[in-house]
């Protein structure tokens, strides 16, 4: 069974080992210790409880009433199972909690599975980033409009 939790000083070494098996461009330890102690973070962590080990993560940033999705990010033998979705739906249902207006995020414009996975779960496509990667790759911006809890 898959647990979640939130990033801690327990988990946070093996989120980062979990970011270097996923990412070309990895968030060093600093970045993720920071995190700690950030008051607009929110970073969920996914744990299969029979192996012990930690298998996926998803954060955001909660700048005025814009959820800001940093990384989100499935270890390799976990993908394709639905786990990147229930990350991204906890973020929101937060999101939400906390009264943001929308979701936002920047993905590599080659990271197809990525921007497919957005997709279904609502995001649109409404801008590029020119050579905004290190590697001069582009950004998509992607966006999910949300409902304020008020409203609903
Ligand atoms: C992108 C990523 C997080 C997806 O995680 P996942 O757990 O495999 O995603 P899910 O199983 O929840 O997939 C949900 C939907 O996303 C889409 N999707 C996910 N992977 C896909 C792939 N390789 N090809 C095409 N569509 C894909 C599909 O629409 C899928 O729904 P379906 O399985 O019903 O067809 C994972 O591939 C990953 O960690 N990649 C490396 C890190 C990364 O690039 N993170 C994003 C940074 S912006």
């Amino acid at each position: 069974m898959i647990s979640f939790e939130m990033l801690s000083d327990k988990n946070v070494v093996d989120v980062w080992m979990l970011e270097k098996r996923c990412f070309i461009d990895p968030w060093t330890i600093k970045m993720f210790t920071d995190e700690l102690d950030n008051k607009i973070s929110v970073y969920i962590v996914a744990r299969d409880d029979q192996t012990n080990s930690i298998v996926a993560y998803g954060g955001m940033w909660l700048i005025y009433d814009c959820a800001d999705i940093t990384n989100i990010a499935v270890a390799p033998e976990y993908r394709r199972e639905g786990l990147g979705g229930r990350i991204l739906e906890l973020l929101e249902k937060i999101a939400s909690e906390h009264n943001m207006t929308a979701l936002s995020l920047e993905v590599r414009e080659s990271n197809l599975p990525a921007i497919a996975l957005y997709q279904k779960y609502g995001f649109l496509k409404n801008g590029l980033r020119k050579g905004y990667y290190k590697d001069n790759e582009n950004a998509v911006l992607m966006t999910k409009n949300l409902k304020s809890s008020d409203n609903q």
